[in-house]
This record gives C-alpha cells, sequence and structure tokens, in this order.
C-alpha cells in the first residue's frame, strides 16, 4: 500500500504525530510520502493566523506532490486555527482534483478543542466533494502529540479500519 501523508504544521504537534504515523505505516512494510505543505510567505504572529485561516484565505504554498491518485490512501493533517484547519492545507486542497474512490483521512490538532469539531467536519466536507472514501477521522489535543500511548490509542481504529478493508 501506498500512502500520503499531507500535513502543514507550525509549532510541531501535527507534524510529530504524521511521523508517528509514518513509523507505524513503515512497520507494516507500506511506502510512506510525508507531504509537508508551507506557505512562500509564513505568517508568524498569532493574530495575524487567526485572521487569515478564519477569513479562509488561500496563500500561495511551495511546491508540493499534488498527484494523490498514486497512493491507495491520503491522509490530511492540521492544526485547528481560529476554528478552522490551517490556511496552507486549504490552499493544498483547492489545487488537488478529484479523488474519486480514493481512501482518505484525516486528523486535526487543537489546544482548548474549541471550534474543532467544525474545523473537521469543514474538512470532511472537503473530502466528500472530492468522492473520496473517508476512513478516519479525528480531532486530537496537540499537547498530546509526544505520548506514545495516547497516539497508539487514538490511531488504532485507523489501522483497524485498514486491516479490515483489505
Ligand atoms: C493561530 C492559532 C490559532 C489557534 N486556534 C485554535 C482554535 O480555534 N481552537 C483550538 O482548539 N486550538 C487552537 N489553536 C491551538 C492549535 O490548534 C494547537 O496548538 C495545535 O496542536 C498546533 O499544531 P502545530 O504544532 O502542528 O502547529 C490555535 C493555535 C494557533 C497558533
Amino acid at each position: 500500500m501506498k500512502v500520503a501523508i499531507v500535513f502543514y504544521s507550525f509549532s510541531g504537534n501535527t507534524k510529530r504525530m504524521c511521523v508517528f504515523l509514518k513509523n507505524k505505516f513503515e512497520d507494516r512494510k507500506n511506502t510512506v510520502e510525508l507531504i509537508e505543505v508551507k506557505p512562500v510567505k509564513e505568517i508568524i504572529s498569532f493574530f495575524g493566523q487567526c485572521r487569515q485561516a478564519f477569513s479562509k484565505k488561500e496563500p500561495e504554498i511551495g511546491n508540493a506532490d499534488i498527484d494523490l491518485k498514486k497512493y491507495d490512501l491520503s491522509i490530511f493533517a492540521s492544526p485547528v486555527w481560529a476554528f478552522t484547519f490551517a490556511p496552507a492545507l486549504r490552499s493544498y486542497l483547492k489545487k488537488i482534483g478529484d479523488l474519486e474512490n480514493k481512501k482518505t483521512a484525516c486528523f486535526l490538532t487543537c489546544g482548548s478543542g474549541a471550534g474543532s469539531n467544525k474545523a473537521l467536519s469543514e474538512l470532511e466536507n472537503i473530502l466528500r466533494e472530492k468522492h473520496t472514501h473517508i476512513l478516519f477521522s479525528k480531532n486530537l489535543a496537540g499537547r498530546k502529540s509526544k505520548n506514545k500511548n495516547f497516539l497508539e490509542d487514538n490511531f488504532n481504529t485507523l489501522f483497524e479500519i485498514i486491516n479490515n478493508d483489505e
């Protein structure tokens, strides 16, 4: 199975979880590509980031592989920013085409959890509009990104679903 993990991470929580997942997939002898999405001009102020996210801006992003059709499973991950997901992932999703019948999964990392369900639904809706089959979707506390047991427990269902699907 070929897996793509597409993510944006500002302070590292989301990235750490993506790397954990990459290692888990590699333990199963899957091929994994980590696709990190970064804006060409990254905003670093909290209020600037909130403003950009809240107004659903789509900043220009650097080169990232957008041909996801070659993967069997594509996973999308981002922090929650201002009750939605990060603008860089929004830009990436805009660039990729339809993923008809392709398997996807998504997760968001959050702080207090405010707006995280809304953010996750929004991401799921975009994936649905691309006609993908969403296997797994979850909000996770960003502060637990270094906790292996937490990650094992929370991603366990993803691997159960994949095992049953194969
Ligand atoms: C600009 C900004 C806005 C945020 N907005 C929210 C929010 O609306 N709800 C929430 O639960 N957490 C919010 N957070 C917390 C992050 O989602 C959380 O710390 C996340 O794990 C950071 O991921 P990262 O380390 O991959 O960048 C926000 C953080 C930042 C920097």
